[in-house]
């Protein structure tokens, strides 16, 4: 069995470990998070990493390099999904790093080479998202322990029903010292390698994303005796706020700002009942986050004067904020050159819209991401796909990238060392 369908047969093996089958669901702190990190660990072992669970529940695994102790370069993506979720986004991009130290476990390297299965990129459990990754980039937020799941678990709870201490979370946290940088391969999650028929493509910058939880207060009352103009109904307020906000990220254009509302829940919910309030998600990204904010208070102002043109209110949580995130040249360099050794000699660079652990982890080292075609651009869907030859050449692109950045890392350690 090739590499390839090695990774594509193990996705699909983890894809089986869901919380509700045949949806494919494995959140943060969850028996399925458990579940996946002990099969992925013998997979890490296999191809001799130590392996070892961080104190915020990701999955490491460690190789030396020519001599212990190095710093590392750290290669990896994330195991959880969001709800219903394809069997390739975040998996496929841990399972080609330990291929790729397989490929590389007699290589003698200039450093430590780290696989990292991050525990919760998505933020689908709790809200936060990169909980894992800002762990371990020393981005802990103190008020993220009062967030809670849809049973009302707080996430303080959650880890120590997972067997993880709260107190030691920090634990996790890694400096600039010990890290050389971090790859990270994903599916691109977009259609542009498949509109040009590439297998791969380099990250130039990852959009920087903003999440809230927008509530919209009116009044219930009787669906039949309540004239509109005594109307406060906090739905329709929400209809035209939706709309307004599709309307105002389409104009800003295809490189512009991309705003989703996700989810959205009514009360009281009852046919005959004018809703009294209306709460829902808007998930906000741009190239730049000065553009992202200024479509955010744009947005807020048009929703707070359409609210008092209806008499409702608004009130906002802000659950999720990230920086964009440039990728470092010398490591986009090195991706780029593992590209072109799969004979794409004029590899594509494209701007990620999806956010990635890569963001959290560019707070500490360098990062740079490399994308592999998925089909039809389609993910966070259950008919997420991608192809064996996609995967063949990712693989050896991302281990002629490891290689590169060995080159590259040698000769600074050397000029470093001459100039010392
Ligand atoms: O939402 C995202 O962009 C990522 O897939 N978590
Ligand atoms: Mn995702
Ligand atoms: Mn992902």
């Amino acid at each position: 069995m090739s590499d390839a369908q090695e990774v594509l047969d193990r996705c699909a093996e983890l894809a089986r470990i869901t919380a509700g089958a045949p949806r494919i669901e494995r959140v943060y702190l969850s028996p399925e998070h458990a579940a996946a990190n002990s099969l992925v660990a013998t997979w890490m072992e296999k191809v001799g990493l130590r392996t070892w669970q961080d104190a915020a529940g990701n999955l490491c695994g460690r190789r030396e390099g020519h001599v212990d102790g190095l710093p590392a370069l750290m290669i990896g993506s994330h195991l959880d999904t969001v709800p219903d979720a394809g069997a390739y986004d975040g998996t496929t991009g841990v399972l080609m790093a330990i291929v790729v130290a397989e490929r590389l476990r007699n290589h003698d390297l200039p450093f430590a080479l780290e696989v990292i299965a991050f525990s919760d990129e998505e933020g689908t459990r709790f809200g936060a998202a990169l909980m894992g990754s800002r762990a371990v980039a020393g981005r802990w937020q103190e008020d993220w322990w009062q967030q809670r799941d849809r049973d009302g678990i707080t996430l303080r709870r959650a880890f120590a029903d997972f067997g993880l201490n709260p107190e030691l979370v920090h634990e996790a946290a890694r400096t600039p010292a010990e890290l050389v940088g971090y790859l990270e391969a994903h599916i691109e999650q977009g259609p542009y390698l498949e509109s040009e028929d590439r297998s791969l493509g380099f990250v130039t910058a990852i959009a920087g994303a903003r999440r809230f939880r927008l509530n919209i207060i009116g009044e219930a009352g009787h669906a039949g005796g309540t004239p509109y103009p005594r109307r406060r109904d906090a739905l329709v307020s929400a209809c035209e706020a939706i709309t307004m906000i599709e309307r105002v990220a389409r104009a800003s254009g295809e490189d512009g700002c991309i705003a989703t509302v996700g989810r959205i829940e009514v009360q009281p919910g009852a046919v005959n009942v004018i809703p009294g309030q209306a709460h829902f998600t808007l998930d906000l990204r741009a190239a730049t986050d000065a553009e992202r904010d200024a479509m955010w208070h744009s947005m807020r102002a048009e929703i707070e004067r359409l609210c008092g043109r209806r008499g409702t209110r608004l009130t906002v949580v802000e659950t999720h904020s990230a920086p964009a995130c440039e990728c470092a040249l010398w490591l986009r360099e090195a991706i780029a050159t593992g590209i072109r050794k799969t004979g794409d000699d004029d590899p594509r660079g494209l701007w990620s819209k999806a956010g990635h652990d890569a963001m959290a982890m560019g707070a500490i080292c360098d990062v740079a991401m490399l994308f592999v075609r998925c089909r039809d651009g389609v993910s966070h869907h259950p008919s997420e796909d991608i192809r064996e030859i996609d995967v063949a050449r990712g693989i050896d692109a991302y281990k002629e990238a490891v290689l590169e950045v060995a080159r590259t890392y040698e000769a600074r350690v050397r000029a470093r060392n001459c100039g010392s």
